[in-house]
């Protein structure tokens, strides 16, 4: 089937598509993120960010859910659906090296050295970038969920309810947001489980406020001091706007940072002739230039677009699409994301919270 898929021509694969899609009617709803390529969230019934795409899912009734977004976005939408309903990744390979960074068995070991080192209350909050398993070793411990779009709100609430924060598995969201709220870079400390031994003495543990996990995102870490210095330098009159997921420096030397859909409605709503220099993903910045003809866009790191690409969220492509529908009309599913039902209990108690306080 996949050969057979393979040997057909793009047109051909496009216009299957849309004729299955136009075949399915309500039965199916296709969610596509931002990030992915424009010739297969040009079938997105929904697009948006983390955070649009969950609350999207949450509200839906149809059968069939293609996810076109990466691992954790399909759990996330699983979660939020009824058993009744399939959640399906056109791609099984499309994961996130970011969630990659924490295991479970890491942060477990981490909470232990951390809650032996203080009696202070600790709170976790994880990213939405993690493995199902992490979301719910949240849940369990009364922490929550955050995606980009509000991480302000919920690291907010988790300082409330205790003096110290757990933020995982992305540092520099982690510390953007609480550098924003008024916390010190000298109040933060990382935690990182590749360091032989301990990774932070209790003295360590004990004088920060915040603990950051030593993880990543491997596209965004690409955007550099020295491209943000050369857009001031070559193009003085554009805009700098940036993902937080960039490190603290690129994003505290920009002019505005964002999620995706924060970054798309700034560029879309400036007036005409407006210049903007955009430091995220290259799938969104190239459809967005597309989408301006009248705006003068450039990515952060024009020397070389295509580092900018995630690899991951590449992977889903027409054919992939295809094959999955195909497969929801032979009513022989492939590629269907099912948390286990505890884990998705303990999930939700940390996404609920999430909904609730950053909805
Ligand atoms: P957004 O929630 O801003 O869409 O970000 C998701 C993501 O993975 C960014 O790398
Ligand atoms: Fe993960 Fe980064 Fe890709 Fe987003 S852009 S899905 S954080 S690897």
């Amino acid at each position: 089937m996949v050969r057979e898929i393979l040997k057909l021509s793009e047109n051909d694969i496009v216009e299957e598509i849309w004729k299955i899609k136009r075949r399915l009617g309500e039965r199916l709803v296709i969610l596509g993120h931002h990030y992915q390529r424009d010739d297969v969230i040009q079938f997105a019934d929904f697009r948006g960010d983390s955070l649009g795409l969950a609350k999207s899912a949450a509200k839906l009734n149809a059968k069939y859910i293609i996810f076109c977004g990466v691992h954790f976005m399909a759990e996330v939408a699983d979660m939020l659906t009824t058993n009744n309903q399939s959640i399906i990744l056109p791609e099984m390979r499309a994961g996130c090296s970011m969630a990659n960074m924490a295991t479970k068995g890491q942060i477990e070991k981490a909470w232990t050295e951390l809650t032996a080192a203080t009696n202070e209350k600790i709170i976790p909050v994880t990213y939405i970038n993690c493995t199902a398993e992490l979301k719910a070793f949240v849940g369990e411990r009364g922490g929550a969920i955050c995606t980009s779009s509000n991480a302000k709100e919920i690291v907010s609430w988790a300082l409330k309810e205790g003096p110290k924060l757990l933020f995982f598995p992305d540092q520099h969201l982690g510390r953007n947001t609480c550098y924003d709220l008024g916390i010190s870079l000298d109040e933060m400390v990382v935690y990182d489980p590749r360091k032989k031994g301990v990774s932070l003495t209790d003295q360590q543990i004990r004088a920060s406020k915040v603990i950051l996990w030593y993880g990543c995102c491997s596209v965004h870490q690409k955007f550099t001091v020295q491209d943000v210095e050369h857009t001031r330098q070559s193009y003085p009159d554009s805009k700098i706007i940036v993902h937080p997921e960039c490190c603290f420096d690129v994003v505290n030397k920009s002019d505005m940072s964002g999620p995706t859909s924060f970054i798309l409605e700034k560029v879309m709503g400036a007036p005409a002739t407006a210049s903007f220099t955009i430091g995220t993903e290259a799938n969104l910045v190239r459809r967005i230039s597309k989408l301006c003809p009248d705006k003068i866009i450039r990515s952060l790191a024009s020397s070389n677009e295509d580092k900018s690409l995630c690899p991951t969220m590449n992977m889903i492509k027409p054919a992939s699409l295809l094959l999955s529908l195909r497969d929801i009309e032979k009513e022989s599913l492939s590629n269907v994301i099912k948390v286990q039902q505890e884990i998705k209990e303990k999930s939700l108690m940390a996404l609920d919270k999430m909904l609730l306080i950053g909805g």
